[in-house]
């Protein structure tokens, strides 16, 4: 445990919290590691009232791990590459649940937000913690999605892997449910009929509003979120301007309980019809 006494005040019952008391452009070593145990405890924490330079952005989001510079968005300024620039006129509401870029062999750890302008109502943001929405399944049920993996793509050819459908953390070694919407296509070891109802009953289990944490912005607050247990969604009410400057945390490689329980599901090996599986990649 750190030594430094944050305020932290939860938002939620299920994750978040805002954290005050501390200035990000100027963080002692201590107070980042109050800050790590927070984020691990919280898995989503908010720091209302920064005046953070975009300098000190980057090197609070570079104690967490490697940045990434994202080509085909718009970037701060060329001193910055890292910072990401979101403007609600040009960038589309991801209003629907999600982890960011699972496709990716090595989705990112987290993405720290800016919140330059704020609208005056709406465009609060949601998130789902992961953790809770796999301890709260049954034990077969857990112990079926133990032994699978999920194939998450990205539509537009950007690249897809296969990943644990239940994720270790590796900061935390608790267990979470680790498919979303967005890119999941389906569980490898099962037929393409029960994989999509399977994924859309975990969908709608993990979207239950007691898993979440639905957070009000205000302008100049800084915000984080553990993508590695958690969903996030933008609740897309709002009219006016919202501006975020965002910088992206690579991340480690999704690790599960061992090796898939079972071989990649073959329609044909037991002489049954592949009318659900020849529309599909895999
Ligand atoms: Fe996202």
């Amino acid at each position: 445990m750190a030594d430094v006494k944050l305020d932290i005040r939860p938002v939620g019952a299920a994750l978040g919290a805002e954290i005050r008391g501390v200035d990000l452009n100027h963080l002692r070593d201590d107070e980042f590691a109050a800050i790590e145990q927070a984020f691990a405890d919280h898995l989503v924490v908010f720091f209302p009232e920064q005046d953070l330079t975009p300098d000190g952005h980057r090197e609070f989001a570079a104690r967490f791990g490697e940045l990434e510079v994202i080509n085909g968005l718009k970037k701060l300024d060329d001193q910055h590459p890292e910072i990401v620039v979101l403007d609600d006129a040009v960038t589309p509401a991801a209003d629907v649940w999600h982890t960011d870029v699972t496709y990716r062999e090595s989705p990112p750890i987290t993405a720290i937000l800016h919140m330059v302008e704020c609208p005056p109502v709406g465009g609060d943001t949601m998130w789902i913690n992961l953790y809770q929405a796999y301890e709260t399944l049954s034990p077969p049920m857990k112990e079926m999605l133990e032994g699978c993996t999920a194939v998450h793509v990205n539509r537009y050819g950007a690249g897809n892997h296969e990943h644990p459908v239940v994720r270790v953390h590796p900061v935390t070694g608790r267990k979470s449910l680790y498919v979303n919407r967005i890119f999941a296509s389906h569980i490898r070891q099962l037929s393409r009929p029960e994989s999509r109802v399977l994924l859309e009953f975990l969908y709608r289990w993990c979207e239950q509003s007691r898993f979440s944490v639905r957070y009000r912005w205000s302008p100049g607050g800084v915000g984080m979120w553990d993508n590695r247990c958690t969903l996030h969604s933008v609740v897309n009410d709002w009219s006016g301007s919202r501006i975020i400057q965002r910088i992206t945390v690579l991340g480690d490689k999704p690790t599960g309980l061992g090796e898939p329980r079972w071989p990649k599901f073959e329609p044909n090996a037991n002489g049954a019809s592949d009318f659900y599986d020849k529309n599909y990649p895999f």
